[in-house]
């Protein structure tokens, strides 16, 4: 082999930086904050899947909501293609933002109409972003690529006459419809019948293999994370703070926090049951919390710097980050 040929480097298309959402709450008299996300940096690839992992409350979804811009966060930047798209888009998202990323839920049938054809929903999209006349076709087309066939019979059901797989499939061929670059999925499996959520996961890789989508898999399951995410991002209390290739996350978890799920789940490639992450142990209040690291209270491995500041993130290797004291002042001594 030519040693002189490198690999062209992974696009990235999408980056988020120092991304933060405080929740303002309670009366102007006394205003206090929610500290849902705190500086969480990362990136997204073409044809990438990052699982972001973590209790209930972490805030997975409003990193989530933040990215499509549902929500407008308190500092931090979300770059499309190297474009802060903060800057340049004052207020909500441009068509063409909402275009390239789309967004999936955990419950389907929230989001479809019960008096609307499967066909409607579809089509919707279509016209409305690429200005298609004659969409049937490609309503079709997208159907039978989520696998909804015969898609001419599929377009004339309506959602109650769909199981939670099938409709979720919908969901897809909706977010399909615009060709986004970015799906965001939030729990997409977590509400579907066990025997069901494996076609829903080999559907999104599927999607990430022939279209090059790359996708934010946000999950409570570490054993799904692994069976389907390129990266994991594990987040505790409002903070990213371990992220790596997935299975080296899990065969060489650093973080004290990722050690402690790990340890709950003896073997996460064993099936996607509910081996889910679960709060054990007090979270701490995310109310105008004190400084320093989140886990401090639960960490076996707690030292005074701990309570005092939240550490930056450490390499670790090529893919592997953490944001622990034990391994921040490890690299300071060397
Ligand atoms: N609009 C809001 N106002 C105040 N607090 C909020 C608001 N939205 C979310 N929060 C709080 O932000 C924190 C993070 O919530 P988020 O929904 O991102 O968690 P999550 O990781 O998605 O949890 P789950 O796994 O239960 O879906 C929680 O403490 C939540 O109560
Ligand atoms: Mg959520």
């Amino acid at each position: 082999m030519n040693e002189n040929v490198t690999m062209p480097a992974k696009e990235v298309v999408l980056e988020v930086r120092n991304l933060t959402k405080y929740f303002p709450i309670g009366n102007t008299m006394r205003l206090k904050h929610v500290h849902a996300l705190n500086d969480a940096s990362f990136v997204i690839h073409r044809g990438e899947i990052v699982a972001l992992v973590g209790e209930s409350g972490s805030g997975k979804s409003t990193t989530a909501r933040l990215i499509t811009r549902l929500i407008e966060p308190t500092r931090g930047e979300i770059l499309l293609h190297g474009r802060d798209m903060l800057k340049h888009e004052s207020s909500g998202a441009s068509l063409a933002y909402r275009k390239a990323i789309q967004m999936i839920f955990q419950d389907p049938y929230g989001s479809l109409n019960p008096a609307r054809t499967i066909g409607f929903h579809v089509e919707r999209p279509i016209r409305i972003h690429k200005k298609e006349k004659h969409a049937l076709e490609s309503v079709h087309e997208l159907l039978a690529s989520v696998g909804l066939s015969p898609a001419d019979e599929y377009a004339q059901k309506y959602p109650y006459q769909l199981s939670g797989g099938q409709r979720q499939r919908v969901a897809i061929a909706r977010a399909l419809a615009v060709e986004p670059e970015i799906i965001l999925a939030d729990e997409p499996i977590s509400m579907l019948d066990v025997s069901i959520r494996m076609g829903v996961l080999n559907l999104i890789e599927q999607l990430k293999e022939e279209r090059g989508i790359g996708f934010l898999y946000i999950t409570h399951d570490l054993a799904s994370a692994r069976y389907i995410g390129d990266r994991t991002i594990v987040m505790y209390a409002g903070h990213m703070v371990e992220g790596a290739e997935s299975t080296e996350l899990m065969d060489q978890p650093a973080h004290p926090y990722t050690r402690l799920l790990l340890s709950a789940v003896p073997n996460p490639e064993a099936g996607l049951t509910t081996r889910v992450v679960q709060a054990r142990g007090e979270i701490p209040s995310l109310i105008d919390p004190p400084p320093g690291c989140p886990f401090a209270p639960r960490c076996p491995k707690v030292m005074d710097i701990c309570r005092q500041t939240m550490p930056d993130a450490t390499k670790l290797s090529e893919d592997h980050w953490v944001r622990c004291h034990l391994f921040d002042l490890d690299q300071k001594e060397q």
